[in-house]
């Protein structure tokens, strides 16, 4: 049978979390919640072994208890988030405001079907046992989906897990993965998420290792080679910002930055400021960068040399992260001349080594600024 991957890459971009457009009112038929299991049931497995069991919830006593145990323990903080977020444009507002609708009417949903695993999911080194169940979990949203059916992945709900044992009377020694509200949806045109394109999280043979085209099997100038480095930092973008879009910052951390002038008093996109360096084998030498990004708190990038075939391109990007930064720091080499074409065209056949040895450096000096950007914004909080 050939398969169109147009239905399956539909099917695959638009399962959606639907929570506010699940039709409360349209009965479920409990075999087209097994045939999904069935389907699901095809996920690979560690070992061929068939250890997940599936529980699905249509007595509405029960479904009120679990709908109960929501409400206490994700509501409060669901609520108090939706009412902060309410109007204010953030990433997170629709979200929130439609959780919160799913945990105060979860006892409505036609029913809940709940994945679980033999074994104790609690950090006892067992992947193979494990990592058996969520593929499977996940399969079954796609079946639901390419169905007509929709759910949320839940796990909020689960939190309290003696009392979701207690009221479903699951034994001691399985594992609760996640809870799926299903309904039929109303409608069924779902879109594609916001989400990081694949060339901006998929590393090649070096972990941080970028490419903005090919790769070919080596690194290769043409392509675009970078590197990206990214940490975690307890502050938020607004506190981080004034670190990210000073040159002078990095200074203090890199070991090739030496010093950062301002051209110009301006500081958006054109501002100009030159950057002088070190490097053991080169000696000293200014570079200038011209501001290309600056969109605050989420952004500031420049390029070098000229900017219109610039020698590379640098950025950081800050990502809101469940109350702390992702800062996100990227370097991309070319496309114009630098000192990267000058190395390549002295040592012919090199290519790939000096920019594997290139790109080694200037990632260790990334880290050291992201890491020394961490410490002064947790500082200065
Ligand atoms: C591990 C995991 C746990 C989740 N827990 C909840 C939850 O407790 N309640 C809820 O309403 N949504 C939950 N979600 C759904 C996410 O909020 C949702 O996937 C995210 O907002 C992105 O939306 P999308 O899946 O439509 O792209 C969870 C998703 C995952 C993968």
């Amino acid at each position: 049978m050939d398969i169109d991957p147009r239905h399956v890459d539909e099917v695959l971009t638009t399962t959606r979390a639907v929570r506010r457009r699940l039709d409360l009112e349209r009965p479920v038929d409990n075999q087209l919640l097994l045939d999904c299991i069935d389907l699901a049931e095809q996920a690979p497995t560690g070992g061929n072994l068939g250890s997940r069991r599936w529980l699905i919830v249509r007595d509405q006593a029960v479904k009120d208890q679990l709908g109960e145990l929501y409400a206490r323990t994700a509501l409060p903080f669901m609520s108090a988030t939706a009412q902060r977020l309410r109007g204010t444009g953030h990433p997170q507002e629709r979200v929130m405001a439609s959780a919160e609708y799913l945990a105060q009417h979860l006892a409505e949903v036609p029913a809940i079907v709940i994945p679980t695993i033999i074994g104790r999911h609690d950090g006892n080194g067992r992947p193979g046992l494990f990592d058996s169940v969520i593929q499977a979990a996940w399969s079954f949203c796609l079946a639901l989906r390419a169905r007509g059916l929709g759910t949320t992945w839940v796990t909020a709900a689960l939190e309290d897990e003696a009392r979701v044992k207690e009221i479903l009377g699951i034994p001691a020694h399985m594992t609760e993965i996640a809870l799926f509200p299903v309904a039929w949806t109303k409608g069924t045109e779902f879109h594609r998420a916001p989400r990081h394109p694949a060339r901006a999280i998929t590393y090649f043979d070096r972990f941080g290792s970028t490419s903005e085209r090919g790769p070919a099997e080596s690194l290769r100038f043409e392509d675009g080679p970078g590197v990206t480095v990214e940490i975690d930092v307890e502050a938020a973008p607004a506190t981080l910002w004034r670190f990210v879009c000073d040159p002078k910052v990095a200074t203090a951390f890199s070991e090739e930055s030496i010093d950062a002038k301002w051209e110009s008093d301006e500081r958006g996109v054109g501002a100009v400021f030159v950057g002088r360096n070190h490097h053991k084998a080169v000696g000293e030498w200014e570079l200038p960068c011209f501001v290309d990004a600056c969109d605050e708190p989420s952004a500031f990038g420049w390029r070098t040399s000229d900017p219109a075939n610039p020698g590379a391109r640098w950025r950081f990007d800050l990502e809101p992260a469940a109350g702390r930064t992702r800062l996100r720091f990227s370097y991309a080499i070319g496309p114009g001349p630098s000192g990267q074409t000058v190395a390549i065209a002295n040592h012919p056949g090199k290519e790939h080594r000096v920019l594997r040895r290139r790109l080694a450096e200037v990632q260790a000096n990334m880290q050291r600024t992201v890491e020394g950007i961490k410490q002064l914004a947790e500082e200065s909080r």
